[in-house]
This record gives C-alpha cells, structure tokens and sequence, in this order.
C-alpha cells in the first residue's frame, strides 16, 4: 500500500517534533516538583497529608496546564512547520533521478539530426511527413518521393525540424523550478490567442483537468466541469454525445505527439475535435514526430505549444519515484528489479499526469475528473480499449493525486518555492 510508508513517515516526523519540545515544556514541571520535596518534609505529619492532597491537586492541574501549554506549543510549531515536508526517501529519490533510455534518445536525436532514419518507427514517420508535403505540393503518389526531397518547401521544413530538435534536446535537463516558469511559457501564449493582451502572469483561478476514465459515465458532472474558468482535455478524447457526464467546453486540448503523428495525414493536419480555435499542448513521445510538429505548426491557426522538455524530465521523475516505491512496497523485490517489471527504458507518464502537472501549475485551484477505474467501468468513456497501457504506472500515479489531494505531503522533486494549489479529486 503507498500509503503507510508516507504515513510511517509522517507520524515519525510528529514524534520527532514531539521530543525536540518535550524538554522545554519538562523544566518548569520537575522545577516544581523538586521545590515541593524539601518542604513537606519540615511540616507536621496532619498538615503533610493535607499538603500531600494539595500536592497532588496541584500535579493534576499543572498536568493540564502542561497539556495545554504542550497544544498551544505544539500548534504554533506545526503551523510553523507547515511548508517542512514528511522525508522523502533518499534511496527512492536517487534511483527515480536516473533515466534509463537516456542514452538512447541521445543516440536517437542525434541519428536524426544527422538525417538517419534507420529504424522502422522512425522511417514509418518519415515517410508520412515526405508524403504530407508531397501531398501538398503535387499530387498523393508516393512513387515519386525522390522529387519531394529537393523540392525548397521540403528543405524548409528540414531546416526547422533539426532546429526546434537541437533545442529541445539541449533543454531536456532537470530543472524543478520549470514548474513556476509554466504560466509565462503556455498560459501567456494562449491568452495572447484569445485576445487576453494584459493578463501577464495570472493563473486560471479554477480549472479541470478530464481524464478519459469510464468512471466519468457513472455521474453527470457536465455543468459542474464547464463551470471553471479553464477545462483541460486528454488526447482528443471527444465529447459529443457525452456532454452531460464530460462537459462541452475545452480551454486547452492536450495530447501526447502520437496524436498529433496521426492526425499529420489529413489535410492541414487537421487535430480539432474541440474546435479549430482551441490551443493544443503537446509532450513529444518520440523525438521524431519533431517532423509531425514542424509540418503541423504551421497550419495551425491555434498555438501548437510543445511542453518544455525540462517539465518533461519533472514529470518523469516523480512518477517513477512512485513506481519504485510501490514496487519495493508490494512486492518486496529490490529496487534493481523494477526495470525489467516495467521496461524501464519504456516507462513513461501518462497524458493525464502531465496535464494535471500543467494545472498545478498554471491555476490557483485544480479538480481531476476521469481518474481512477472501477471493476464496473471502462477504460476509455469514449472507446471499447479494455487493458490499459502497459509503459504506464496507473496506480502509481494515483498515488500520486492522493497525496496532492491530501496537500500536507511532500511530492518529490518539486522545489520548496513551488506552492501547489489545492487539488479536488472527483470520483
Ligand atoms: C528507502 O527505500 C529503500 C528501498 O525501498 C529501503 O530499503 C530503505 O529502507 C528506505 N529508507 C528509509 C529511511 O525508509
Ligand atoms: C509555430 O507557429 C507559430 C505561429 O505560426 C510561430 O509563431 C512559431 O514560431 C512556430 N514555432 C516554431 C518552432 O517554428
């Protein structure tokens, strides 16, 4: 169960609070005591009784004033102690801190800047982009690619792909304070799009974030998710014909750049079910759908806004820290096991766990919706899909949720600076 290590933790942070007061809050007590004996000693025997039953009296009350002062003490402390998180576990936080496909991405990026498109996954993505703007410039024949490569619009776009690359490439590091950089690089640009010139740097001051759970068919929670300010939606889940348990309204669409690789073969890359003027925010899953995203970019009249890869690595982390540690707590297996459980070099976040990180970030209040199964639901509100993706860690990012919903836990990786806001999970 995650949840009894982070309670063990934080009660022995309580305890541990207790004893650093506990020899304050001592002394006036066995000063007292200590003044009382030498006394009662130089008193008749009667008078002694008497004074033993006020003695007492007396040990009964301070007792209670003890107790009081040991409250009151103890109150102001917490209250004090409020943004000193329950430990994190050092061992935990050093093994989710290492990237195990690093070096492989590395070499991926690198094959791709150089123009290697070697393996099939990446040929398969390569061609779909020569025949998109093979698409646009002629005619749908893939027979006469070779034309398309010299053609100038082609070498555009190679241009742009290996930039926008190298940058994100050179980004990619961990860097926890991206999580308060969030509003100026995503907000401000869709504000901007919707005409919000002056709003500089103020959050949503509500938003949800709709996951695409079968749990959302059991409620009617449409009115109550359109009610904030801004609605986050996962990967084009769509909402017709389902607006009274999800809601019609979508502030930002976000997906992860397999959507986006998909819709990149119709025309304009078109990737709006919400709209052709919502913004859509996108994580890249692969470095190459870079090609998905230079073509696309541009026929976007709403931003097409790529999560920087420093949020990426943020993300990461933490959620692998809450793999390892329901790994090693449930299964009792050491931590060097939890790579070939998980195929470590695989294992990614969710969408939905980027998205409600992008929430804590750019809104003062965040509710969650369609998150969680159930035996009785779907995977999906919206398809028949039965299993759930195996490079994923659901319940660890469950975990995850319930600690912010519980808002006193330390979430790892995130820095002190960072104020998370309060965070409502509905079932
Ligand atoms: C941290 O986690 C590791 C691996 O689960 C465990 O062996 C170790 O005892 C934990 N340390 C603390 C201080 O809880
Ligand atoms: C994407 O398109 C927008 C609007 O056309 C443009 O301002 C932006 O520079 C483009 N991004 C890249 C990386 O080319």
């Amino acid at each position: 169960m995650p949840n009894v290590l982070g309670e063990k933790d934080g009660s022995d942070a309580f305890n541990f609070k207790i004893s650093r007061f506990w020899p304050h809050l001592a002394i006036p007590n066995s000063c007292s005591v200590k003044h009382a004996l030498p006394m009662k000693r130089s008193i008749r025997p009667l008078f002694g009784f008497l004074l033993v039953v006020v003695f007492v009296a007396t040990l009964g009350c301070r007792t209670i004033v003890r107790r009081g002062l040991l409250s009151i003490e103890l109150e102001s402390r917490v209250l004090v102690h409020v943004p000193t998180p329950p430990l994190l576990n050092a061992t935990l936080l050093k093994y989710a801190a290492v990237d195990i496909g690093e070096e492989k991405t590395k070499q991926e990026i690198q094959q791709l800047l150089d123009g290697n498109f070697g393996s099939q996954a990446r040929h398969r993505t390569f061609v779909s982009w020569r025949r998109f703007i093979h698409h646009d410039i002629t005619d749908k024949d893939s027979r006469r690619l070779p034309t398309t490569i010299r053609s100038p619009l082609f070498y555009r776009y190679w241009l742009d792909f290996r930039k926008v690359l190298n940058d994100w490439a050179r980004k990619k590091r961990f860097q926890p304070g991206i999580m308060s950089d969030l509003t100026r690089l995503l907000k401000i640009p869709i504000d901007r799009h919707n005409g919000l010139v002056g709003s500089n740097h103020r959050r949503y001051s509500s938003c949800a974030v709709v996951g695409n759970s079968g749990i959302l068919l059991n409620r009617d929670y449409g009115e109550l998710i359109d009610s904030h300010e801004a609605v986050i939606r996962l990967n084009n889940a769509r909402v017709e014909k389902f607006q009274k348990k999800v809601g019609s309204k979508t502030s930002i669409s976000f997906v992860n750049s397999n959507i986006l690789h998909l819709c990149a073969r119709r025309a304009e890359c078109y990737c709006h079910p919400y709209g052709a003027n919502v913004p859509i925010v996108m994580y890249i899953c692969q470095p190459a759908h870079f090609l998905d995203y230079t073509v696309c970019n541009s026929s976007h009249k709403a931003p097409l806004l790529v999560t920087d890869p420093r949020f990426d690595v943020l993300c990461g982390r933490i959620v692998k820290y809450y793999s390892l540690k329901r790994f090693v707590e449930e299964t009792g297996k050491a931590l060097e096991e939890w790579s070939s459980a998980h195929d470590g070099a695989l294992f990614h976040y969710s969408s939905g766990m980027q998205a409600v990180m992008l929430a804590l970030g750019i809104c003062d209040r965040v509710s969650i919706f369609g998150f969680g199964k159930s035996a009785s639901a779907r995977h999906h509100y919206h398809t028949n899909q039965k299993a759930e993706l195996h490079l994923h860690d659901y319940e660890a990012e469950y975990a995850f949720y319930h600690d912010l919903v519980d808002g006193h836990r330390a979430i790892p990786f995130l820095s002190d600076k960072f104020k998370i806001p309060p965070v409502v999970l509905y079932h």
